[in-house]
């Protein structure tokens, strides 16, 4: 029951994106409009799948993580073929200069690749393995967050609120982080 939720939940956003662009057909600026829809929503499940992790001693939600994680992987790829298909026509040069020439697309690359990376290592046999590299996902997070503001080329509220909150997450993990290192290192 909870599974299906998450499920209706987080796809509401494409519905609302495909009735929009195909249906009521109102957008202005399609491509820019799927870049809002498919990277906000990309980044605040992401950011779920991250919070599910922290809480897990008080509220245990781990078995719908993985979920989480891929249904957001799924928004970061649609935001991908916008860019490949609709922004850049599947033109390989351009693709390759906007990503060396624009810091913030190569940024948005690094933090795919990891989240790319994280939903192919996340079967059982293969987590085993790897999940140990599974905390990039911190990295991947913040180099979304710079990407975000370098997008926008300026600060909104929504922004600053995220960007405090980006901050307590990495702070707190860095702080266990030297915790467990001291305790083995006593
Ligand atoms: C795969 C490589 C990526 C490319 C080529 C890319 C490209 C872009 C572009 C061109 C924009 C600017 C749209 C505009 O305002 O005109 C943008 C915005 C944005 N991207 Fe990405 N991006 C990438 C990866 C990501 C990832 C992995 C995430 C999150 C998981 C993300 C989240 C966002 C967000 C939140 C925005 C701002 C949307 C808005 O408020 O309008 N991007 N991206």
């Amino acid at each position: 029951m909870k599974r299906l939720v998450i499920y209706l939940v987080t796809f509401l956003p494409f519905v609302y994106l495909s009735t929009r662009l195909f249906i009521f057909e109102n957008v202005n600026d399609p491509i820019k409009y799927i870049y809002t829809i498919t990277g906000v929503t990309a980044t605040v499940i992401l950011f779920f799948s991250i919070i599910i992790s922290l809480i897990k001693e008080k509220i245990n939600l781990m078995k719908y993580r993985k979920e989480v994680g891929l249904i957001g992987f799924f928004y970061s790829f649609l935001h991908l073929l916008n860019f490949v298909i609709f922004d850049a026509s599947f033109d390989l040069v351009f693709i390759l200069e906007q990503t060396l020439e624009k810091p913030f697309i190569y940024l948005g690359m690094i933090a795919f690749f990891i989240l790319l990376f994280m939903a192919i290592t996340s079967t059982k046999l293969l987590f085993k393995k790897y999940n140990k590299y599974h905390r990039f996902v911190y990295l991947s997070l913040i180099l979304i967050t710079i990407h975000w503001i370098m997008a926008q080329k300026s600060l909104n509220i929504e922004q600053i609120i995220y960007i405090i909150m980006i901050l307590i997450i990495v702070y707190y993990k860095l702080y266990q982080y030297i915790l467990r290192n001291n305790r083995l290192n006593i």
